[in-house]
């Protein structure tokens, strides 16, 4: 069943595959290899409408956007603009209601429940608000859990993703064992162990505190910069723009603008 899911895939992923565009304005960037970079995600007129009875909830309305491999993204806007709305389209939890959504070479907008399964599996990683840990499972068995194997290699996997954010020490634990900072460091080694091209983080950092906030960030930056993975991060702080390379602004539904971090910041130097 899998493999067939996998063909099906791949014939998607041959047949829809856009063509790399490499923006110069990144290339010189870190991550970039100094071969410019490559697209990774492509909205077109992206639009999403909840219908709830007759009413109609527009979320999103014609969001174009390209992202390129090795970005760090963050998107502001006020309580309801859509941001969450967005990332959910990217993690493949929503589906469009009208436009095309391109990620890493897979139409999402055009993907079966089951494709989009395999799509959510392999190429995302999600970093919640709430930590969402399973409570009477430890800090190594949560991140095993999002390996979805039964072999040894499965543990191994998730004890490199827990000293990835310096938490080796703490497999054992439970999740009421951990301070806060470190429930979202096992969460994000959860989004990391299958090494997905992809994080996805909704207000990762909304409920620690000041400092604990920071570290958070400055493991993400550290993912960012050493693993090259491209990040999407939703925030209401619109001093954690000072670490992104862009910044777009969502406003009731709609991208407002997208701007470019003339001096990132570490995340370390972040005030706010
Ligand atoms: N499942 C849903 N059914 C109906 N309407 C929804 C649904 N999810 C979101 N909405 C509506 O879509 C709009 C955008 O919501 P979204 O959750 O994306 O906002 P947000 O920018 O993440 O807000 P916040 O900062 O408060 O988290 C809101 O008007 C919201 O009420
Ligand atoms: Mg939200």
């Amino acid at each position: 069943m899998i493999r067939r899911v996998w063909r099906e895939a791949l014939k998607h992923k041959a047949k829809r595959y856009p063509p790399a565009e490499v923006d110069p304005t990144i290339a010189g960037h870190s991550n970039s290899g100094g071969d410019g970079r490559k697209e990774i995600i492509r909205f077109e007129k992206v639009s999403k409408i909840y219908r709830m009875g007759d009413v109609e909830v527009p979320a999103l309305r014609e969001v174009d956007l390209v992202v390129y491999r090795g970005e760090f993204i963050v998107i502001l806007g006020p309580s309801g603009s859509g941001k969450t709305t967005l990332l959910n389209l990217l993690g493949g939890m929503d589906t469009v209601t009208s436009g095309r959504l391109v990620v890493n070479g897979w139409d999402i907008s055009q993907l079966s429940v089951q494709e989009l399964t395999e799509y959510r599996r392999t190429q995302i990683g999600f970093v919640f608000q709430f930590f969402n840990l399973i409570p009477t499972l430890t800090a190594l068995e949560n991140v095993e859990l999002a390996l979805e194997l039964v072999d040894g290699g499965g543990r191994e996997k998730a004890m490199r993703a827990l000293e990835a954010v310096g938490l080796a020490h703490r497999a054992d634990h439970f999740p009421s064992q951990l301070s806060g900072g470190e429930q979202q460091r096992v969460a994000i080694a959860r989004a990391i162990c299958k090494d997905p091209p992809i994080l996805l983080c909704d207000e990762p950092t909304g409920e620690l505190d000041y400092e604990t906030g920071k570290r958070i960030l400055a493991l993400m930056q550290d993912i960012n910069e050493k693993q090259g993975q491209t990040i999407i991060l939703v925030t209401h702080n619109s001093a954690i723009s000072d670490i992104s390379h862009r910044t777009v602004y969502l406003h009731s539904g709609r991208l407002a603008k997208v701007v470019r971090t003339e001096k990132r910041k570490r995340a370390e130097e972040l005030e706010w």
